[in-house]
């Protein structure tokens, strides 16, 4: 048996989307991206291999995750074992730090802790480049949650090419994402469905290639420029260009229900009203308003006022992955 090793890896909010892959086994997107890593939503997992299993034992949150259900965890053991060298089956504890759970559990945290704590566990001691390559392997927004801060999820055309770097790790910007919970159920579409049917269906897919592009060209120095208006445009149009996708496939769907458009409604009267904030949505109908801190009490009043103060979580920029003893 070897030792146990437990990883602590935060979730992360895309302020230019990852909405498509170009190659589906290995998770190669068709663009770059970029997001924030938060400091309240995380996961924390451990690996141990035990040469006395004959299958992986997956727990998450307490529950034996079923072979169907651990599939895309048992993929990355095998990617682990491979670059390893050992055939050796292990046990994974995964326990999600999210509250309201399923609504803003995000499998960025999940495979980005599972990447840290099975490669130490089998020996490696990678690289953060070749750790957030692995990551990858699990789920793409995992890419960027190797790192905290402001993150860039480099396309690349292969696996060796395809990683995250921190844009700026330590963020000296006082900024704050108020994550909404709009509906903690699981998603009908999952992000992979729904991504790969925008690339193959959407007229506007190569539109979208293109802003990409032009985004992170202009929000990049917004960012390192602290400005907050710029990066707040881009990320609000960037992410309602993402959702056009959804609307513009065939068939048609959307992440949105009445209450992210309600609140989407909140946040651009808070904005006329002078409170400067803007809003941002992954495949889900939760909405996360990106703010100034000194813009936190009128943002969450109103939102609390609207919504109910449980449904209002406060989130800064937080870490990049952490071992624990
Ligand atoms: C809308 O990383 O969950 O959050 O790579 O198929 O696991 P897979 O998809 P996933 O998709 C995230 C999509 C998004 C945008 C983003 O995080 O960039």
């Amino acid at each position: 048996m070897t030792a146990a090793v437990t990883a602590r890896a935060h979730t992360n909010i895309a302020l230019v989307k990852y909405w498509g892959k170009a190659d589906t086994d290995l998770i190669i997107p068709q663009t770059d991206s970029l997001s924030l890593t938060l400091d309240q939503f995380y996961t924390d997992t451990q690996v141990q291999f035990d040469a006395a299993l004959d299958h992986d034992v997956v727990v998450v949150n307490g529950q034996v995750l079923t072979d169907q259900a651990s599939r895309k965890v048992r993929h990355v053991l095998d990617i682990v074992r491979d670059l390893a060298g050992i055939t050796t089956y292990a046990t994974v504890t995964s326990t999600n730090h999210v509250p309201m759970a399923a609504g803003l559990a995000s499998s960025a945290s999940a495979f980005a802790a599972l990447a840290g704590a099975a490669s130490r566990a089998a020996g490696l001691r990678l690289t953060p480049r070749d750790l957030s390559r692995l990551a990858r392997r699990g789920s793409g927004s995992a890419t960027r949650s190797v790192y905290g801060g402001f993150v860039e999820w480099h396309a690349g055309h292969d696996d060796a090419s395809s990683y995250a770097k921190p844009l700026m790790e330590d963020v000296d910007w006082p900024i704050a994402m108020v994550a909404l919970v709009l509906d903690p159920r699981q998603k009908k579409v999952s992000s992979r469905q729904g991504m790969q049917t925008s690339v193959t269906t959407s007229p506007y897919y190569p539109a979208w290639r293109e802003i990409v592009q032009q985004d992170l060209t202009a929000i990049r120095p917004a960012i390192l420029a602290h400005d907050f208006t710029t990066t707040g445009e881009i990320l609000e149009t960037n992410a309602m260009r993402m959702h056009a996708l959804t609307l513009s496939a065939n068939p048609p769907f959307s992440y949105f229900n009445g209450d992210s458009l309600a609140a989407m409604q909140t946040v651009r009267e808070l904005r006329d009203a002078g409170h400067a904030c803007y809003y941002t949505l992954d495949a889900g109908p939760n909405v996360k308003i990106f703010c100034e801190t000194t813009e936190l009490p009128a943002i969450t009043q109103r939102l609390s006022d609207q919504f109910g103060t449980d449904r209002v979580l406060v989130a800064h920029p937080g870490p990049g992955i952490q071992w624990l003893d």
